[in-house]
Order: C-alpha cells, then structure tokens, then sequence
C-alpha cells in the first residue's frame, strides 16, 4: 500500500499548474460514445477515476490513446451495452454511461455504481428522470437494466438538484425527437462544461448554469477536439493549503469564479487573495481566525467536495468554528482520523464544532476517501513531526500526485 510520509512545519512558495477537472471530464469521457468519430480531450490529469472510466469504455468496445495529458477516443467499434460490478464498483460516475450508452445503442445493463464512501448516494433521481422519458428500466440482480427503443422528449423535474442525474439525463435526451427540459437541475460549472462539449459535437442544449436546461433532439453528433474547465477543487485544495502554511503561492489555469464561495471565506481570514485573469495568488502568514460558520451547497454555494480540506484548516485556526454537511450525510468520517493529530472536533449528525488548536502533532492516519485523504495532507504539512498518510489511492483518484506539486512548493512531504 502506498503512503504518503510528511514532515510539517514548511511554509509554501512557488507556482502550481491547475489541469482539467475530474468531475467534467468523467463525463465528458461518458459523452463521446454519443459519436463514432474521433474525440480529443486535452489537459486530462493521470488519476485513477480517469484510469477507471478508460477501462470501462474500452469494455464497452471504444478505442483509447493516451498522450501525455491527451486522451484520444475512437468509439465507432462500440457494441457492448454492458458495464459488470467488477468495473462499475470502481466509480461512481460509470452511472453517466447510462444515458449515453441509451443514446448510442438503445439498451444498456449497468451495474450499481460505486465510488467514495461518503454517505447513501441513490441513484433514485437518475432512475425517475429516466423513466420521465418513457426509458424501460427494470432493476435486476444488482443491475439496472434499461432500453430507450420508445424514448420520448419530456418536462422532467427532478427532486434534487443532483449533478450525476443532470449530466444523465442531458446525455439521454441528446437524440430524443422533440424539447426535453429538465427543471431542478444542478448548475454546477462541470454541467456548463457539458453543455459546451456536447453543442461543440452538434447538439442543440441550452441553460446550463441555470435551474433549467433545454435540450433539442438532434440525428446525429460529430467529433471534438475540447479542453475541460480547470479543476475548482484541486485549485481550492491548494489555496487552504498555503492558507494553513502560510506562504505566497500562484495557481495558474483558473477559474476564480468558480470557487468565489471559497475566496469568499479566505477573504475573511487574515490571507490576501489576488486575482489576476486566470491566475490565483495567495499570501498568508500561516495560521488564522477561525471561519464561524461553513456550510456545504449546491453550486455556488460552498463545494462539500472542499468540506475536509477546510475543516483541516479549522482544526489549527485561532477560535471556534461550525461545519454544516447539507450534501452528504457521512462526510465527516475524516474528523476521527485528524483527532488523531491531535484536532478538537465535535460531531452531532451534520454538523461539527472544531476548535483551533495551537499545534497538531505528527502520527499515523488512514484516508478513507478521496477529499478526506487530501485533508490528511494538509494537515500533516502543518504538524509537528512526522504524518504518515496510508491508503493513498483513495487521493490518486482525483489528484495527479499531491506530493510533486506540494514538494515542488517547498513542502517536506514523499510518496513511498
Ligand atoms: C457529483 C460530484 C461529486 C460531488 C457531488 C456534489 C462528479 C463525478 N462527482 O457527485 O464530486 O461531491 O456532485 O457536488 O461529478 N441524490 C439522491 N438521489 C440521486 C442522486 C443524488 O438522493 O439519484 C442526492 C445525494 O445523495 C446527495 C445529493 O443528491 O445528497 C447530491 O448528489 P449528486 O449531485 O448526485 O452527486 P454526484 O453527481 O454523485
């Protein structure tokens, strides 16, 4: 098993590149079945919900190349309808194969999804908005089993703004005859980025950003060369981390809109964010005032994707501050193992009271998921001594190599 072996106490200093979002091009790697001609992604970062979703394609019968941070798909040999547990329990987002797998061949048979252990995850809004479109489905076994021959176009609103069933839905109604409108959805920057890649392919989609979005049925889509949005969370990831060190630290390839909500919050402790097009620098003394309240929203409120790393950063700040998780109920599992380092966290159901400590000390933790592996980090790079981060494919799965960039900016932190 690989870890992460880390000496706190550095301050951070220097440049980092920010690449593609994980959370747009899983989906758009989903999207480019719904053409036989080639598709081109750029700036796709080596990780392994990336490595997960290749390998379900090329199950599925697509054509994969990768160069360097290209990925290039060739889906015209796609035949295979059928995503078995063995590939699906790997990632969630194998559920986004659903309504394209629906689109290009009718039918598909997908096993129940897997993905971080972050609380029930249902699949329930994806299903219902599905059957909204006259889609068969019956679920078997462990497999949810479907066919699109009678597709029709609908008004479709969905319970919850959830991003997966946004995306699925999009992707089924791509080449359904007719205006489908789908109300309620989520607004998130990577459904935006949707939206861009597929009307680049030829669709006709619109509202994305917005609570509704209409989607026009098309006969056929093209190929696409498409570069994805910068990933907000890795970029947000990077930014509590200097405001924990301290130090004076650029990001280059971002969006700033798309994490105002954290910019927000930084802007009320004693670090100084600039923004300058699509640069981010950050300068800070190390550690500051707690955040009174921090609660998780959907987009553009504050991301629960960025929930661990910030409370890590509250576990060091001077004063109290309250956590509310409004997206997913198990979310604070993290909170045990950064008590280990030494943290005051209390937990009553979704929310939690962490009170700054002085110091955090060096030991042993365990990550369990992905944005909780990465708070681990951030906090080991400011405890006294040695941390010791196990588990780490659970952070491979959505950030290139945590201790290059980090190393890279003065940080004593090694990957064995
Ligand atoms: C996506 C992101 C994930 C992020 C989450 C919320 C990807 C690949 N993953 O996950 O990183 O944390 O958005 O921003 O883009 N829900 C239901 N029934 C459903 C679907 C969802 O009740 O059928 C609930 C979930 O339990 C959760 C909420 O809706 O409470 C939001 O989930 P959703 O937006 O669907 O998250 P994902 O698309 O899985």
């Amino acid at each position: 098993m690989k870890e992460y072996i880390i000496n706190g106490g550095r301050m951070l200093e220097g440049t980092v590149d920010i690449r593609g979002a994980k959370n747009s091009i899983l989906p758009l790697l989903a999207g480019s079945i719904l053409t036989d001609e080639i598709i081109v992604l750029h700036d796709c970062p080596h990780i392994s919900d990336v490595d997960s979703m290749i390998n379900i394609l090329e199950g599925l019968g697509s054509k994969i190349i990768r160069k360097d941070r290209d990925i290039i798909v060739d889906s015209s040999g796609v035949c295979n309808s059928q995503i078995p547990s063995s590939l699906a329990k790997e990632l969630r987002s194998s559920i986004f194969l659903l309504g394209s797998l629906l689109s290009r061949l009718k039918k598909a048979k997908v096993a129940y999804p897997g993905g971080c252990d972050i609380g029930l995850r249902p699949i329930d809004i994806h299903i219902a908005g599905l059957r909204e479109l006259n889609i068969d489905i019956q679920e078997q076994g462990g497999f949810i089993i479907c066919n699109s021959q009678n597709a029709k176009s609908a008004d479709v609103v969905l319970d919850l703004p959830s991003v997966g069933a946004t995306e699925n839905l999009m992707m089924s109604s791509v080449f359904i005859k007719g205006k489908t409108v789908i109300r309620n959805c989520a607004k998130e920057p990577e459904i935006v980025d949707l939206q861009k890649f597929l009307n680049a392919m030829g669709a006709k989609i619109r509202g994305a950003g917005t609570s509704v979005i209409v989607v026009e049925g098309v006969d056929k889509l093209h190929g696409v060369e498409y570069t994805p949005i910068p990933d907000r969370i890795v970029a947000g990831t990077y930014l509590i981390a200097t405001a924990m060190c301290g130090g004076n630290v650029e990001l280059r390839n971002v969006n700033s809109e798309h994490i105002s909500s954290l910019i927000s919050k930084l802007s009320k402790t004693t670090c100084k964010v600039y923004v300058k097009n699509d640069r981010i620098i950050i300068k800070s003394k190390g550690r500051q005032k707690s955040l009174d309240c921090i609660e998780t929203m959907y987009y553009p409120g504050f991301p629960t994707d960025l929930q661990s790393q910030i409370m890590a950063m509250q576990t060091v700040s001077r004063g109290t501050s309250v956590i509310v998780e409004n997206i997913f109920e198990t979310r604070f599992k993290t909170a045990s193992e950064l008590k280990k380092l030494g943290a005051d966290i209390t937990i009553k159901g979704r929310v939690a009271v962490v009170k700054g400590v002085k110091q955090l000390v060096g030991s042993e933790v365990i990550a369990t998921d992905l944005r909780g592996g990465a708070s681990l980090v951030l906090a080991g790079l400011v405890a006294d001594g040695e941390t010791i981060v196990k588990d780490i494919h659970h952070i491979d799965r959505g950030y290139e190599d945590m201790s290059l960039d980090l190393s890279a900016l003065g940080a004593n932190i090694r990957r064995t």
